[in-house]
């Protein structure tokens, strides 16, 4: 029996060392030390061996199998390399060949606009705040001081999904949304954002457009903070030789209200205005639907329509181009605020 042990010893060994695919060499290990190997069989005779020879046989056996374990698992090594060598050399790179050109993507400029202005305000101390863009009327409209019969609303052409559902036509729902949230307590924010309507397919208007509200309440917040936040805006976004001008508007949410000019440079040296935000101190029963005392409690509003900025910064005559995915325009953006 022994011998026969010996045998298969030697016979694997040659195998092995014969063996050129890794494939094979699998093959070799399930003959012998495979469930029914071999040289594992071979365990099952000691049944038919006297007892006292069976523990010296059983340790040869067990002998054998690590001597096979090892030569396997060196040759198996031996065989890894190689094939790594020859993949390695049958990917050599040819360095005559044309290269791959990388097209590096643009942060779009409707949200670089968003970034630099959410950066201006972080820094003042707000927070940023989402709301949906599928929004309850109730949020959209109501809790903005205008009840379902008010004139205002068709100031907003909304696309209504059902009775109660619209995609929201501006950003304002954020603002109740988030005094809501805060339970009375003084807020700061700013909520950049789609906004939906149903305006006129001119290229000024697109269905779809981007606002960033803001929103501040506390105690003492008077006019004067309004215009100041206001003109550091225009400031930082235009340019620090900019003025700003305020003229009286109306929106159901802030009284009173204005629409906010920024000045520009005329060709001929002159001074022009540009309208580029709606604003104003926010109304009382806005602050109370909100959970605000407003004896106790100010603040102001502001909403700026972010194509607009974009279009005055960068002198884009077509809103459409912010929505085409035109590499062309896009890449022109490419670091423009660093
Ligand atoms: N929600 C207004 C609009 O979309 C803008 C606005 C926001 C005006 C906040 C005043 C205060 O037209």
């Amino acid at each position: 029996m022994i011998e026969r042990l010996l045998e298969l010893k030697v016979d694997a060994l040659n195998e092995i060392k014969e063996v050129t695919t890794l494939n094979d060499l699998e093959q070799i290990r399930i003959k012998y030390l495979g469930k029914k190997g071999e040289v594992i069989l071979m365990m099952s005779k000691l049944r038919d061996l006297p007892q006292e020879e069976r523990p010296a046989f059983g340790q040869q056996v067990n002998l054998v199998k690590n001597e096979l374990e090892q030569a396997l698992y060196d040759k198996k090594q031996g065989l890894e390399y190689e094939e790594l060598l020859k993949v390695l050399a049958s990917e050599k790179i040819d360095v005559t060949l044309p290269g791959t050109k990388f097209y590096q993507g643009t942060i779009h400029p409707l949200n670089q606009v968003i970034e630099d202005v959410e950066d201006l305000f972080i820094g003042m101390g707000y927070e940023v705040a989402e709301g949906p863009e599928l929004e309850n009327d109730h949020y959209n409209f109501e809790m903005m001081n205008l009840a379902k019969d008010h004139p205002a609303r068709a100031m907003q052409d909304s696309f209504y999904v059902d009775e109660n559902t619209l995609l929201r036509t501006h950003t304002s729902p954020v603002q109740a949304r988030t005094m809501l949230a805060k339970k009375g307590n003084p807020l700061k924010i700013i909520c950049p954002g789609k906004v939906y309507r149903r305006d006129d397919d001119d290229p000024t208007h697109s269905h779809q457009f981007t606002q960033i509200e803001g929103l501040v309440i506390d105690k003492n917040i008077n006019f004067a903070s309004l215009k100041d936040a206001l003109l550091k805006m225009a400031r930082h976004l235009f340019g620090e030789e900019r003025v700003i001008r305020l003229r009286p508007s109306y929106f159901p949410f802030t009284e009173p209200s204005v629409e906010v000019d920024v000045s520009y440079k005329k060709k001929d040296g002159s001074i022009g205005w540009i309208e580029v935000l709606g604003a104003g101190q926010v109304h009382p029963n806005v602050l109370t639907m909100g959970g605000y005392d407003p004896e106790k409690y100010q603040g102001f509003a502001f909403g700026i329509g972010v194509e607009r900025i974009a279009i005055l910064k960068y002198a884009i005559d077509d809103i459409r181009h912010f929505y085409l995915n035109d590499l062309r325009f896009l890449n022109q953006f490419k670091g423009v605020n660093k």
